[in-house]
């Protein structure tokens, strides 16, 4: 199988080129990441010069450049994006070009090349919060904040490509994702980094909103198995089945690096902060995946793993200095 992947040199793309690559002997792999602040060769650390691996350095939304990578391909996993919520919160525009035209661009491409397989990675975010029972692939999308009503806006483009024009499209809805070369700017890395340097911990509002904490490489399995099994046409929800309150996981996060409660520091909220994230994985659940990593000891490693990799960290949180000045003056 000859594999595109979009957004791969960031942090669930290089960990889905790592999993493909090792379990996959058959597969070779070209990587389109237009290196942003979140995306580095350095998270391909290990697998740059496997002669299975080509590296190509573009924007999806370059129409020449999306084409030009999709020749010889097969099957794309599309995971290229803006894909923090507080950055779209202060502008909404990288979202937008490239969650929304992006794909727009990535969808037009693989139709243009008669790919068989587009995996769309879409987010749980896309349901909106969730008040009631975990929703279901069939409940409407209720996006909330500028990057999840960008990213609902690309899942039913995705779907739209199906229905109009048959392009073999599944879209993948996962929840928050954690484990190794995720960029700083997110909970798990960004408070041990800041708690590594006995710097506060500035918790959004209360602290009790709801995430579903799935690990990586359990997700990059429930990818692999989407993309080379699911019928087209479908959304399937990826959950870790780990709802936890955002103090229990900062807790967590606090007592694997041994130091005080006294960091925490409630701050202003987050505007529109979806206050519980849920969803039913029963789909997938009966395609034959399940998630395999225990909570607790995937948090501890992970929190283990940014502690051992801080010159790594350094380097990223140094890409995006303005980014964190302006957005954590105050909080
Ligand atoms: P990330 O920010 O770590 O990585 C995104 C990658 O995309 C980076 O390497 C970046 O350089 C690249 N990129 C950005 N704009 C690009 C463009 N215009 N052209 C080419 N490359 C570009 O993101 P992530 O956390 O790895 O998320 C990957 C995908 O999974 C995204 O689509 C995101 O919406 C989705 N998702 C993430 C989570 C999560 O918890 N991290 C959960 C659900 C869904
Ligand atoms: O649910 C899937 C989504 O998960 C993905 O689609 C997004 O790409 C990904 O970024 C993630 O979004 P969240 O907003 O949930 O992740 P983040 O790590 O930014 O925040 C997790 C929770 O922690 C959220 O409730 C906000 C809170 N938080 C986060 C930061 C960075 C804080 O309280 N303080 C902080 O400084």
């Amino acid at each position: 199988m000859q594999l595109l992947v979009t957004g791969g040199a960031g942090f669930i793309g290089s960990n889905f080129v790592r999993h493909v690559l090792r379990t996959r002997s058959d597969a070779s792999v070209r990587v389109l990441d237009k290196l942003t602040y979140a995306g580095s060769r350095e998270n391909l650390a290990g697998v740059l010069d496997d002669p299975r691996l080509e590296f190509v350095e573009g924007d999806i939304c370059d129409r020449a450049t999306i084409e030009a990578a999709m020749e010889g391909i097969q099957a794309v996993a599309h995971l290229a994006a803006e894909s923090h919520v507080d950055r779209s919160i202060i502008s909404a525009e990288a979202a937008v070009e490239t969650n929304f035209t992006g794909s727009f661009r990535v969808f037009e491409a693989a139709r243009a090349a008669e790919v068989e397989r587009v995996l769309h990675v879409s987010t749980d975010e896309v349901y909106g919060a969730c008040f009631d029972e975990p929703f279901t692939e069939d409940d409407p999308l209720n996006p909330r904040n500028p990057y999840s009503a960008t990213k609902a806006g690309a899942d039913r483009l995705a779907h739209s490509y199906f229905v109009t024009y048959g392009l073999p499209v599944i879209i993948a809805r996962p929840s928050n994702n954690y484990g190794p070369w995720q960029y700083p700017e997110k909970l798990i890395p960004f408070f041990t980094w800041r708690a590594l340097h006995d710097e506060h911990l500035p918790v959004y509002g209360d602290g009790m909103q709801i995430r579903d904490w799935l690990h990586v490489e359990d997700h990059c399995r429930a990818l692999m198995l989407l993309l080379e099994n699911a019928p087209s046409g479908e959304a399937y929800n990826i959950h870790g089945g780990n709802e936890r309150p955002n103090m229990e996981t900062i807790r967590l996060i606090i007592d694997e690096l041994g130091k005080p409660e006294s960091l925490i520091r409630h701050v202003e909220d987050r505007p529109g902060h979806d206050i519980r994230y849920a969803m039913d994985a029963s789909k997938i659940a009966a395609v034959g995946w399940k998630p395999q990593i225990e909570w607790e000891r995937g948090i501890r490693e992970t929190v283990r793993w940014f502690a051992d990799n801080l010159d790594w960290m350094q380097r990223a949180i140094a890409r995006s200095r303005d980014y964190f000045e302006q957005w954590y003056a105050g909080r």
